[in-house]
C-alpha cells in the first residue's frame, strides 16, 4: 500500500529484455517510494524473480504485473477511476500542476521507455515535466512520487519482511525479524 494513496507505474514501451536494468530500477524506485505495482508489457523472469526477492526480504506487498498493451493498462486505469499522469519533457511543470495532482487518491505514473507513441499525451489526463530537460525516467518518477505524496512516502512501513534496517550513522545494522 502507498502512504494514503493507490499509485500504480506503467512504462510504455517494448524491448524490456534488453533494459533489464532500468526496468529493475525503476520497480524498486517505484516500490520505495509507494506505488503499489508496476504494469509492464513484456516481463523477464529474472526480473520477476528480483523484485520476488526484494519483497520478500524487505517487505512484501508490491507487485510487478503483466498488461496485454500500454493502452488497455490507461484504458482500465480511466474505468477504474485513476488519474493518469504522462511524464513527458515537453509537459507542464510539475511545480505548476502538483497542487491539483496531489486531490487525486487514485493515480496511474506512465513513464517512456526509448521512443513513445504520440497517442500516448494524447490518452493522458496530464502531461507533466520534471523540469523541460531531456534526462530519465527513473528520476523523474522519483520526483513526481515524492512531490504526489508530499514526501509522506518517506515514512512508509513495509508489510511482512525478513529484514528491516537500523538506521545508523555509521556502519550497517539489520535486524532479522524471520
Ligand atoms: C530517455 S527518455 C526518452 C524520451 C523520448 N525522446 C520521448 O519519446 O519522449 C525516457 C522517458 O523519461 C521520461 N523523461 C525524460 N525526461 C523527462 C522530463 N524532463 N520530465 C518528465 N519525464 C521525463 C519520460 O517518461 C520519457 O518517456
Amino acid at each position: 500500500m502507498s502512504v494514503g494513496k493507490s499509485i500504480r507505474i506503467l512504462r510504455i514501451g517494448h524491448r524490456y529484455v534488453r533494459d533489464y536494468r532500468t526496468l529493475t530500477h525503476l520497480c524498486l524506485v517505484s516500490r520505495a517510494l509507494g506505488a503499489e505495482a508496476v504494469y509492464l508489457e513484456e516481463i523477464d523472469d529474472g526480473l520477476l524473480e528480483g523484485i520476488r526477492e526484494v519483497n520478500e526480504s524487505w517487505g512484501d506487498g508490491f507487485q510487478v504485473l503483466k498488461v496485454p498493451s500500454w493502452k488497455s493498462a490507461v484504458s482500465e486505469a480511466k474505468k477504474e477511476g485513476r488519474t493518469v499522469i504522462h511524464l513527458t519533457m515537453y509537459g507542464l511543470p510539475v511545480q505548476d500542476k502538483v497542487e491539483e495532482l496531489r486531490r487525486s487518491s487514485r493515480l496511474l505514473v506512465a513513464v517512456g521507455g526509448p521512443k513513445v507513441p504520440a497517442e500516448a499525451y494524447q490518452l493522458a489526463d496530464y502531461n507533466i515535466a520534471v523540469t523541460s530537460q531531456p534526462h530519465s525516467e527513473i528520476a523523474a518518477l522519483a520526483i513526481v512520487l515524492h512531490e504526489l505524496q508530499s514526501g509522506e512516502e518517506l515514512k512508509k512501513e513495509f508489510g511482512p519482511a525478513k529484514l528491516k534496517i537500523v538506521p545508523s550513522e555509521k556502519g550497517k545494522k539489520v535486524e532479522k525479524l524471520a
